[in-house]
């Protein structure tokens, strides 16, 4: 039964507007969804992180959260779930996955340095150029085709990684793999991958880390594409999948279904000792790691709730469902869908739109204007930035619509299905935009846009 394992004890408004309001809010918004109000928002797809709904457990669990500066009863109980799924012997809490990514890697880099990843996502490709290190994607070829169909499109391309560390190894710090592969369409990474690549790495002598912020999506699609792996349960899988890496990079704002957190874990005793001092410098004492106590209640709950196979089902169902409904109205989106995000192939969508006018915001924009959805670019304003300050266009086009977790219903997401067709209808009609203003890092956030062409031909 694919119906949504629970019932709904508090609800929140939807605020509805109309057509001027979310033009004259957009236009105010520099044509970037990024700085809207939420309340400008009818159905908010922007991200799945951080904004899921949480369990009556996990409210229930709040209270039980022990503030003190020190030793917390909250930590301990955080710590063991941790332990308990990955095995690391150090757990360090953070505020969020990129604070355990910048205490990581600004452990372990110097300038010049390499980092290999699948696909690194941005906040964790920009910790490590901000190392003056570089970030390289190993991605399958297979990956980077959103109409080919492969069960785990997010595996690490074993040759590629093979040949980097033989030409280029002793510029190597650490090899990555983020489980799914969020950039490259929410695709999972088989357990087998995972196996060859602590192989390779270990054989070189580099650590290999998991970014695993959705580590159960990923185990899911493992019992239910990876031979063998059927009569597992979830979390005995995620546990496999830790267990082959040194340690992992967290964000508890996906798989670990709260609002904020995320973690730091590693076996290596004196790397542990170096983040925890730089976590005390910047994140707070190892026992919190700028979390409150409760916070961690939530996050130890929500890690329990997570792996349970009738949560996973839904989930995972609950994307196909929207990517069903897509493709049956004729819309290219990348295959299979992923795990928390159905990515429409923008470039495929709006050919008559340059990779350098940025198709992905053009949908994104019209989606909104259309309908009030919120979703998010992922091609060349957020990666064709490099280093140098040149532009070049990423290798995809894709718009994300993003899934928060137990938040919306299977109506918001005929909505939303109903609401893509109506923008794909457009064709032609849309126009692509140009960069009025932006940072030279991250700059999907704050960049201001123009249209090439009124938006009133729309
Ligand atoms: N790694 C991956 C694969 C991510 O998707 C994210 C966040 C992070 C690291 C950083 O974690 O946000 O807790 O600091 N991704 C969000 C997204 C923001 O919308 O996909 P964070």
């Amino acid at each position: 039964m694919n119906i949504e394992p629970f019932r709904i004890k508090a609800v929140e408004p939807i605020r509805f507007t109309t057509r001027a309001e979310r033009e004259a809010a957009l236009e105010r918004a520099g044509y970037n969804v990024f700085q809207l109000r939420a309340d400008e928002v009818i159905i908010d797809l922007l991200t799945d992180s951080g904004t899921g709904a949480m369990s009556s457990a996990q409210w229930g669990a709040l209270m039980q959260g022990d503030e003190s500066y020190a030793g917390s009863r909250s930590f301990e109980r955080f710590r063991d779930v941790v332990h308990d799924l990955t095995g690391y012997e150090h757990i360090i809490p953070t505020h969020q996955g990129r604070a355990a990514e910048r205490i990581l890697f600004h452990s372990i880099l110097q300038p010049g340095d390499l980092v290999l990843n699948n696909i690194h996502f941005d906040t964790t490709r920009a910790n490590v150029e901000v190392e003056g290190a570089e970030a390289r994607d190993l991605v399958i070829p297979e990956g980077r085709l959103p109409a080919f169909v492969h069960p785990f499109k997010g595996n690490m391309h074993l040759e590629g990684l093979e040949s980097v560390l033989r030409s280029e190894g002793d510029r190597v710090r650490v090899v990555m793999v983020t489980v799914t592969n969020n950039s490259g369409g929410g695709q999972p990474v088989s357990l087998e991958n995972l196996r060859a690549v602590r192989e390779i790495a270990h054989r070189y002598g580099k650590q290999f880390f998991l970014d695993a912020c959705r580590f159960a999506e990923n185990a899911w699609f493992i019992r239910q594409r990876e031979e063998g792996q059927q009569n597992r349960t979830p979390k005995q899988i995620a546990q496999e999948m830790f267990s082959l890496a040194d340690g992992c990079i967290m964000s508890a704002k996906k798989d670990g279904l709260a609002n904020i957190g995320g973690f730091l874990a590693m076996n290596d005793n004196a790397l542990a000792q170096k983040c925890r001092n730089l976590l005390i410098l910047t994140e707070g004492f190892p026992t919190y790691g700028g979390l409150a106590g409760y916070d961690l209640e939530a996050i130890a709950r929500g890690l329990e709730e997570v792996v349970e196979e009738s949560y996973l089902r839904y989930r995972i169902a609950q994307i196909q469902y929207l990517a069903d409904k897509l493709v049956l109205d004729g819309i290219p989106i990348v295959q299979p869908p992923g795990g928390h995000a159905v990515y429409i192939d923008a470039a495929q969508m709006l050919p008559h739109i340059p990779p350098l006018e940025y198709p992905g915001i053009a949908l994104v924009n019209a989606l909104y204007l259309e309908a009030g959805i919120r979703s998010s670019e992922i091609g060349s304003v957020m990666f064709g930035a490099t280093p140098d300050g040149t532009e070049r266009a990423a290798g995809m086009e894709l718009v994300r619509l993003a899934i928060p977790r137990r938040l919306y219903t299977q109506s918001h997401l005929d909505y939303v299905a109903y609401a893509v067709a109506a923008v794909a209808s457009l064709g032609h009609g849309l126009h692509g935009y140009r960069i009025v203003s932006a940072p030279a890092m991250l700059r999907h956030f704050t960049a201001r846009f123009e249209p090439l062409m009124s938006l009133a031909v729309m």
